[in-house]
């Protein structure tokens, strides 16, 4: 450790708050990174490492890769740096233990079964998108999974080991070998099952409370002076002890599945993580859905390990699969193959640097890496505010003659474009508007079908950001009509208007519930963005998740949103403030996202300007379908059909002299349809009945 680092703000970024821990590769410290307003884990590399310029070189190359990494359940990573003394890894800051310091708690007695299914279930989805995406992580263990304080698990320092080991150097610290696949310690190349051999210790590890090989056996006596030395040798020669002496209760499948996955023979071992998680499972005959996706109780208390006892009762404990047949499995399995392989080209298009490009979103602004997630699920008692219910009656202006007004759709081209159909519904958007030689955003509506086209707010400062009620007949927004920013609502048969909220920051893209109870938003306070819930009428504002929340969209059932986070993002998010997750990286990834009506899937952009294009991906991240291919395309919103997609349209591709229009094309990408026409921008489009 340098203690002369602490306080120091390194390449004039990163503050260094304190020192964290001393591991294989270095010291590791908790930085704050004054750019981006997060803390973040600076690894500093040991000097032996930083030294070989090879090395850095390999490391700088290999970087890229690692930066792309983007699984719920991988530390992100965000690039080595080099200073004239030393050479730092940077990723994300987790809160919380390593399941090193769990086990370390545990003083050598087991973990219960179900705690094992719950990390080795996180564990394995990291490796499986790892490997699906040609990384080795090369240094699975214990001390590389870490856990933060909402029980979220992640799988930390990929391909570190890869360069640790590739030095010519001796240090006493580096792979300290106890789970090192046997091809890996003679130095021949590593695969996928080198991973599972490492994750097979883990697993030994956590089942029994001992390593398989800990240097001290008889039969490695003569192996070598150190006790690496012996270990290394036991894992090339031995045989893993029954796991059953350590833990009598411990089911035959299990043991089997752990054998399996410390075979010497890497053909031998299980060939996927997954495959070695169906194993666990189906040896005790659990379906691999139920088990938590983190390592919480039923109350969502986060539990470090409880007494082995349990054991058993949580074996009978853990729900049980149904019968189904062999048919139906086996064809489950091969559309489970065949998705598997459709999938691998469409992740490739998908993930990109996510550092670089984050805050290229014209939209808005948001800072590109995201802060430690930390729900909060109580209510911030500050902002607990009633709406003040005044009234302000801001005229609506029925506009003819305006270059807003146009009758009937246009079309960016022929071939694209079907006139006849007719979108259904109503687009609020932002239109800018030219008044005293000044350029306001105010609030405008145009049906669907580009007809019935009118300015409805003429406020003072600027009205933005609508979102049309379910039942159609009310649009919130955000104005500074009053001077600071906050959220109105206009009764859009009356006109009338009235603040939601008084002034709370800089509150922006409001998103009303599908059944009108409740309002999300985002809000920047401090310079942090996060994401917050209101009723319908302005009251109980509360913020749910901190380090994100721009364009909130709800599901169709009101239950969960998806947002943007600051880390360029796409996560969804319970209601409550619970189980948010990213669902997609993307460093072109665009801020806003519009979920479908029938829940299946979210409408995103991404893209570089000037050919940002519309994506719709599944609930689970992945791109399913491009929608829009020509043109610069942002900021989608379905309809309440779920049949289109109304969006920001430069239907020539972005150029800065021409402005957005409002754009509709069908969710198939056929019948591309140009609602808007003018000089201004006319953007944030929001379809409602
Ligand atoms: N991203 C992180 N956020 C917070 N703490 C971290 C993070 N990464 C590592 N740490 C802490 O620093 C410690 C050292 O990490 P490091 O990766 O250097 O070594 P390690 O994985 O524990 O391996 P070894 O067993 O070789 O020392 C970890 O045990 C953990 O407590
Ligand atoms: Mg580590």
């Amino acid at each position: 450790m340098c203690a002369d680092l602490i306080g120091q703000t390194i390449l004039g970024q990163f503050r260094v708050d304190a020192f964290i821990a001393s591991g294989g590769m270095g010291a590791v410290y908790r930085v704050w990174d004054l750019k981006r307003n997060v803390s973040l884990a600076m690894k500093v590399l040991h000097a032996d490492l930083a030294d070989d310029p090879s090395i850095i070189k390999r490391f700088k190359r290999e970087a890229n890769a690692l930066r792309k990494l983007a699984h719920p359940n991988i530390v992100p990573f965000y690039g080595l740096y080099q200073t004239s003394d030393f050479a730092f890894l940077l990723e994300r800051y987790v809160d919380g233990p390593s399941l090193k310091d769990i086990l370390r708690k545990r003083q050598g007695k087991p973990l219960p079964l179900e705690e094992v299914l719950t990390y080795l279930k996180a564990i394995s989805a990291a490796l499986g998108y790892a490997h699906a995406n040609g990384v080795v992580h090369c240094d699975v263990k214990p001390g590389n999974v870490m856990i933060d304080k909402g029980g979220n698990i992640y799988l930390t320092d990929f391909g570190i080991a890869r360069h640790s080991e590739s030095t010519t150097t001796t240090l006493s610290t580096v792979g300290t070998a106890a789970y090192m696949a046997p091809e890996q310690i003679r130095g021949e190349a590593v695969c996928p099952a080198t991973d599972i051999y490492a994750l097979g210790v883990t697993l030994y590890e956590m089942l029994t409370g001992q390593r398989p090989f800990k240097g001290d056996e008889k039969q490695t006596e003569s192996s070598g002076s150190t006790a690496n030395e012996r270990i290394r040798f036991g894992h090339l020669t031995l045989s893993p002890p029954d796991p059953r002496n350590l833990n009598p209760v411990l089911p035959d499948g299990i043991i089997y599945a752990v054998l399996k996955a410390l075979n010497k023979n890497p053909q031998q071992r299980y060939q996927s993580a997954n495959r070695l998680f169906e194993a666990f499972c189906n040896s005790i005959d659990v379906n691999p859905e139920s088990l938590p996706e983190r390592a919480m109780d039923v109350n969502g208390l986060w539990i470090p390990g409880r007494e082995i006892e349990q054991t058993n009762a949580m074996l009978t404990g853990l729900p049980r699969r149904r019968a189904i047949s062999g048919i139906i499995i086996g064809f489950s399995l091969i559309i489970i193959v065949i998705l598997f392989i459709l999938r691998q080209p469409k992740i490739n298009i998908y993930l990109q640097d996510r550092i670089e490009d984050a805050s290229s979103t014209s939209l808005y602004e948001v800072s590109p890496i995201k802060t430690t997630v930390m729900p909060i699920l109580q209510v911030t008692e500050t902002l607990i505010i009633q709406s003040t219910n005044t009234t302000i009656n801001v005229p609506v202006y029925e506009k003819t003659n305006t270059p807003f007004l146009i009758d009937t759709p246009t079309t960016i081209n022929d071939s694209l474009a079907v006139l006849n159909s007719k979108p259904p519904g109503k687009i609020a958007y932002t239109c800018e508007v030219s008044r005293d030689d000044n350029i306001y955003d105010q609030i405008c509506i145009v049906n669907a079908d580009g007809t019935g086209q009118r300015q409805l707010t003429n406020t003072e400062g600027s009205s933005l950001y609508p979102t049309i009620s379910s039942d159609g007949n009310h649009i919130v927004f955000i104005s500074n009509m009053s001077g600071d920013h906050a959220i109105y609502d206009m009764d859009l048969s009356s006109g009338k208007t009235i603040p939601l909220t008084p002034v709370l920051g800089e509150p922006t893209s409001p998103s009303i519930s599908p059944n009108d109870n409740l309002i999300a938003f985002a809000n920047k306070r401090d310079n942090v963005m996060s994401l917050y819930i209101m009723n319908r009428d302005g009251s109980n504002i509360h913020d749910i998740f901190s380090g994100g929340g721009a364009y909130p969209s709800w599901s169709p059932d009101s239950s969960q949103l998806s947002f943007f986070s600051s880390d360029g993002s796409i996560y969804v998010i319970d209601v409550n403030g619970s189980n948010p997750h990213p669902l997609s990286f993307s460093s072109n990834l665009g801020s806003r996202s519009s979920w479908s009506p029938d829940g299946n899937y979210i409408a995103i952009f991404q893209g570089v300007k000037p050919s940002r294009q519309i994506f719709l991906i599944n609930t689970n991240g992945v791109i399913a379908q491009q929608v829009t291919t020509i043109g610069d395309n942002l900021s989608p919103a379905f309809s309440p059909d779920g049949n289109w997609i109304g969006f920001l349209c430069y239907p020539e591709g972005y150029q800065s002299t021409k402005q957005g229009e409002i754009c509709v094309i069908k969710k198939d990408g056929s019948d591309l349809q140009v609602l808007t026409h003018n000089s201004l921008l006319d953007w944030l489009p929001y379809w409602g009945p």
